[in-house]
């Protein structure tokens, strides 16, 4: 207009020169006026803090630059004032270093990109923030050159490149003396670790929240600018057709969320040794994914404030995680590099978990049922990034494999691969297999992936998948940075989002806290030594260690006193493991004790101890034995508790409710112990242990039961035998009624010289209370009295530990 303006008045000039002098008066009031209004250029102004660290010189820069690139001609103005503690001097020198390296798309012409680059590098400066002067002198020296240039401010970005420490600080003084004037936004962005815990991160959302609100915080996770990431919604939303009926339980095998990494943690223990890799990866990037795919698809896909909402009802349905929803791994170095970088003594060893594999469930309709695995480490094989969504295959193919065909064979695994990056394919990527359907992508920004002969993936060969990826392949930064200029809130994440991040993954973290990890070589050495498997809801190592690690004498439970033993304990067989992939190991030796007894002699009797450690044998039998041959077990107790049989503290009580219920035993073959006659507890007129060693020897071939499960109290008691009471330690009795030091008092037994007849004798030691005494009575002889324990030696039978790590470890 003003232009147009320009030239008429021209031509008034040479016609009519005191119009033409009224006009440029006109014109000239008019451009004052519009100086003030939206009509001038606007300027935003980047301020990145932290401008010389690492994060910065990888990535910030060049998304600037792409920023830049991208913006340019649009009518933008961009200052970018890279900040730090370091001095000027310094500062610029590694700016100028930094901005020497940007580079332009590779389809950009040299002698424009070195043009634009220079714009660029003319644009940018260093200065020193540190003190409330700095941002005020900061804030000063952006308005005057704005009005100086004859610009109108429209906003300012905040790019916080700094440890989590310094935010609140800096927060206060952008809030108090670098705030744009009115009329000019402002935005702030923030990386990770948002917080450590659920409570941290509430206090830093709370103190962040009293200087910024929150559409003015940008917190970033770089996952959510993978170009795969960002494609997830709308992969979900453009193919909505064929995914509407696939995109359930009823079709989905499970779906798998993950990040190799060949890298270790060396030169950043300092961070790593605080936060793991659950905090470090899983809270965060794989949860977000976990989020995008679970969550319910809104009608607009690209409305941040849907987005969130249904974000938040996806972790609203997440099933509380439990410690035996996790594996947990630490590559064997990385004690060693923590006590090099953070000075810490010899001895030192971290718990810190490299490695972890979690089972997440989803109660919903949608998803209740279908595992979810997210699984991060360092120092793994390779470096790769996915998510694979595996769907259920019940077909059977009549004609043999070689006439299958890729887009029609039913048979052939069926999986939507959300590849983010690295690899075999060494690029982003979305597959779907070609018995699924044809996906719609936008064509203008993916296209069909060349086929890679050779190249297998998930299974497959390459050529078996749809398989598309970016026209352009763009940094996650670079993405990020645009839609921060964009305000493409959607990208980021928000305060709830954040903290129901932390509600979710807070208590597991808690649970965890303590556990020893398992150690892995690194790289392709770990075999198979991290597999894991699940089985309902519990995950463990698919492999045992052979080898087992307990602390030496007399040490205090640290790692660092660890040594590796043959499994022996107390000259008997020692198993030891997780707790459940102990007590899987248990359920599976009596399962095999069984079917070998009922082969050979008909029938199986087993004498079953109570408390609450059996209570997960009794359930892993229950749920996991289909071929138990429970028609032919024998069912007895060890000891039982002089109470009604029907009452909660009865082992017997335990037994039903945990196992009885849920198996196929005849009734004639349970036999309880008679502590409950004539309406009267363990009276000794009612001869109720007499009874019960009668019906033992009736049924029971030599008194010898084929295998007799125990535990050890922290007193060194064992079925209902305890120290310093004689009974039952030695005779003839089989049955005898005992005093225990608890309540209730009375208790019925086992004998020691019954016990010792059985042909297996399996004692179940398990936590950590356990420790000591395990300790203890490694250490002595044959004392039943002190430690009737130590008393049980089956005359010809066998008699095999199960103890848990934590019995060992404390
Ligand atoms: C970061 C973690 O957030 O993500 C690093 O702090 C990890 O430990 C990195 O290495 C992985 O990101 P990418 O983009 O290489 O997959």
């Amino acid at each position: 207009m003003l232009a147009a303006l320009g030239m008429s008045a021209e031509l008034h000039l040479k016609r009519r020169p005191g119009v033409w002098k009224m006009l440029m008066v006109a014109v000239c009031v008019a451009l004052l006026s519009g100086l003030q209004a939206q009509d001038l250029p606007g300027q935003v102004s980047i301020i990145l803090l932290g401008a010389t660290g690492d994060l910065a010189r990888k990535y910030l820069w060049q998304g600037l630059f792409h920023l830049y690139l991208e913006e340019v001609g649009k009518g933008h103005h961009f200052r970018f004032h890279g900040t730090a503690l370091t001095s000027t001097e310094q500062g610029q020198e590694a700016i100028a270093k930094v901005l020497e390296s940007l580079s332009c798309p590779g389809d950009m012409a040299s002698g424009h990109c070195a043009e634009l680059k220079a714009q660029f590098q003319q644009l940018s400066e260093y200065r020193r923030l540190k003190t409330p002067e700095d941002y005020l002198a900061l804030s000063k020296d952006i308005e005057a050159q704005v009005e100086h240039e004859g610009l109108r401010e429209t906003g300012r970005i905040f790019y916080l490149s700094v440890p989590p420490f310094a935010y609140v600080d800096i927060a206060r003084n952008i809030n108090s003396s670098c705030r744009p004037g009115p009329g000019a936004w402002l935005r702030v962005v923030l990386e990770k670790p948002f917080g450590h815990d659920l409570h941290s991160a509430q206090q830093l959302a709370a103190e962040l929240g009293s200087f910024f609100r929150e559409e003015e915080m940008y917190r970033v996770d770089h996952y959510l600018g993978k170009q795969v990431v960002a494609q997830i919604l709308p992969f979900r939303d453009q193919n909505r057709a064929a995914l509407d009926g696939l995109w359930n339980r009823h079709h989905v095998e499970r779906v798998e969320i993950v990040m190799k990494e060949t890298l270790d943690a060396e030169g950043r223990t300092s961070f790593y040794e605080e936060y793991g890799v659950i905090r470090d990866v899983l809270q965060n990037h794989l949860t977000e994914v976990l989020t995008l795919v679970a969550m319910e698809l809104p009608v607009n896909t690209s409305s941040p404030e849907a987005v969130l909402q249904h974000k938040l009802q996806a972790f609203q349905a997440l099933r509380g995680l439990q410690r035996h929803s996790a594996v947990l791994g630490q590559y064997q170095a990385y004690s060693g590099q923590v006590r090099r970088e953070l000075q810490k003594p010899d001895n030192f060893h971290s718990l810190t978990p490299t490695f972890a594999g979690i089972l997440v469930h989803i109660d919903n309709l949608r998803w209740e049922g279908v595992p979810f695995i997210l699984m991060s480490g360092k120092a793994l094989d390779e470096r790769v990034s996915y998510v694979r969504i595996l769907f259920k295959n019940q077909a059977f193919c009549v004609q043999s494999e070689k006439h299958w065909v890729a887009a029609q064979s039913r048979c052939l695994p069926r999986q939507i691969i959300f590849y983010i990056g690295h690899g075999e394919l060494d690029s982003p990527a979305v597959l779907v297999s070609r018995n699924l359907f044809r996906p719609a992508l936008p064509s203008a920004s993916w296209k069909e992936v060349e086929g890679q002969p050779g190249l297998r993936l998930f299974g497959l060969p390459l050529s078996d998948y749809y398989a598309y990826s970016p026209v352009r392949e763009q940094d996650a930064y670079s993405l990020l940075i645009s839609h921060i200029f964009h305000c493409r809130k959607d990208s980021f994440v928000t305060t709830e989002n954040l903290l129901a991040s932390w509600v979710f993954w807070t208590p597991l973290l808690d649970s965890l806290a303590h556990e020893v990890p398992r150690f892995y070589p690194g790289g392709a050495e770990n075999g198979q030594l991290l597999d894991f498997e699940f089985s309902g809801s519990h995950l463990s190592f698919s492999q045992l260690l052979p080898e087992q690690l307990v602390p030496g004498p007399d040490s205090a439970p640290l790692p660092s006193d660890f040594q590796v033993l043959t499994a022996k304990y107390r000259d008997s067989p020692l198993i030891s493991a997780w707790p459940e992939e102990l007590i899987a190991r248990l359920a599976g030796d009596i399962e095999a004790a069984a079917v070998r007894a009922v082969r050979r002699f008909g029938e199986f009797h087993l004498a079953l101890s109570g408390g609450s450690s059996p209570v997960a044998l009794f359930q892993q039998l229950a749920a996991g034995h289909y071929s138990f041959p429970w028609a032919h077990t024998h069912l007895w107790l060890v000891d039982e508790r002089c109470v009604p049989l029907w009452d909660p503290e009865s082992n017997f009580q335990g037994l039903q409710t945990h196992l009885l219920q849920h198996v196929r035993v005849p009734h004639y073959n349970v036999h309880p112990m008679p502590v409950h006659r004539r309406q009267r507890l363990c009276a000794e007129e009612d001869q109720g242990a007499q009874a019960y060693a009668e019906e033992i020897s009736a049924l029971v071939t030599n008194g010898s039961f084929d295998l007799v499960l125990l535990g050890m109290g922290t007193d060194g008691h064992t079925a209902s035998l305890f120290p310093q009471s004689p009974a039952g330690l030695d005779g003839e009795q089989l049955v005898v009624l005992t005093t225990s030091p608890s309540s209730p008092h009375r208790r019925m037994s086992l004998s020691l010289p019954l016990i010792n007849r059985a042909r297996k004798v399996a004692v179940l030691v398990m936590g950590r209370m356990k420790r000591e005494i395990a300790m203890l009575v490694s250490r002595v002889g044959h004392e039943p009295k002190k430690w009737p324990i130590s008393g049980v030696l089956p005359d010809s039978g066998q008699l095999v530990w199960y103890m848990d790590y934590d019995a060992f470890l404390g």
